[in-house]
């Protein structure tokens, strides 16, 4: 068994271990391991304190993927409730589509009782204000919200503002194999932006038969690489998890133009290994592991790559 998340699952990972360890279904201990980041406001790119979009609007997407079915559940830009996650797995048991967006997804999200909440919080958005203030022309100010938002979305790419998620992966004690993602997305993002977190495949992949992978930072980079199944793929060809993971990097730093900054890459395969490897992403990149044998997850530093 193993359990790997990002250093924001920290609120969440020793529910997941426990649950793994206590014989749980690995999909539903990573959820609930993320339900308890999304409510938890020291996790600022998450639920509860996360980011608001250019608009000040809290905008959550959320994906979950069953390793052993490929079934999925994905749910983006959904607005007013507390636990995206949740109903991205509600989406996988309950419907026959695999993603839902938008005034979907809270239609739907009312539909199964998911638990309302305003997740934007008062320092949240008097920091999205002061910071649209300073991007602002008066006449603008007065304006706001019919003003042009590509420009003040561009805020978007601020390097004090950190664009990350939540991703857990699973190995259980079936051997099934599970990935969860969780995010506010980045802060000022222009409505409607959806980041990797619920693109299954970019975001986030697993298949029992192989590994899992999932990404954080900059998910229009996972996007446009198709980063997490390229790395399951990579393991399907054969390759060891090392050389998978490599290779994903390789197709990462392909990319020229567009925004181009870090992503890091959480992986697992289906022989209780694990990799977590950081391009260009800034500071210290740290993250969770617990295996079958140990007390509690631990946190260990990532491996970095640099290229600037
Ligand atoms: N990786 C999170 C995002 O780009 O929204």
């Amino acid at each position: 068994m193993i359990l790997i998340a990002n250093s924001e699952g920290f609120p969440g990972v020793d529910v997941s271990a426990q649950k793994l360890h206590t014989g749980g279904d690995g999909l539903r201990a990573i959820v609930e391991g993320i339900k308890c980041v999304e409510a938890d406001p020291r996790v600022r790119t998450v639920g509860y304190g996360g980011w608001p979009n250019v608009l000040g609007e809290m905008e959550l997407d959320a994906s979950v993927m069953d390793g052993n079915t490929l079934r999925t559940g994905a749910i983006g830009a959904l607005k007013g409730y507390s636990h995206p996650v949740e109903v991205a797995y509600r989406v996988m048991t309950d419907l026959n589509h695999e993603i839902l967006v938008g005034e979907g997804a809270g239609i739907f999200a009312d539909e199964i009782g998911a638990s309302r909440g305003d997740n934007l919080i008062e320092d949240s958005k008097r920091v999205w204000w002061e910071k649209l203030e300073q991007a602002m022309t008066d006449e603008e100010i007065q304006q706001f919200p019919n003003v042009p938002l590509a420009p003040l979305s561009n805020n978007a790419t601020d390097p004090e503002r950190v664009r990350d998620t939540t991703v857990f992966l699973s190995l259980d004690h079936s051997k099934k194999i599970s990935a969860a993602t969780s995010t506010s997305g980045w802060a000022w993002k222009y409505p409607g932006r959806l980041g990797d977190s619920p693109i299954i495949g970019a975001g986030s992949y697993a298949d029992s038969r192989y590994g899992a992978c999932a990404c954080t930072h900059t998910g229009e980079m996972s996007i446009r690489c198709v980063t997490s199944h390229a790395v399951v793929m990579y393991l399907k060809m054969g390759w060891s998890l090392d050389e998978a993971v490599y290779e994903a990097i390789k197709d990462l730093q392909y990319l020229k133009d567009g925004y181009t900054e870090g992503v890091t890459i959480h992986a697992i395969d289906k022989h209780n290994n694990h990799k977590v490897v950081s391009l260009n992403c800034p500071g210290p990149i740290t993250y969770w592991i617990w295996k079958d044998g140990m007390a509690k997850p631990e946190m260990r530093e990532a491996e970095v790559i640099s290229t600037r």
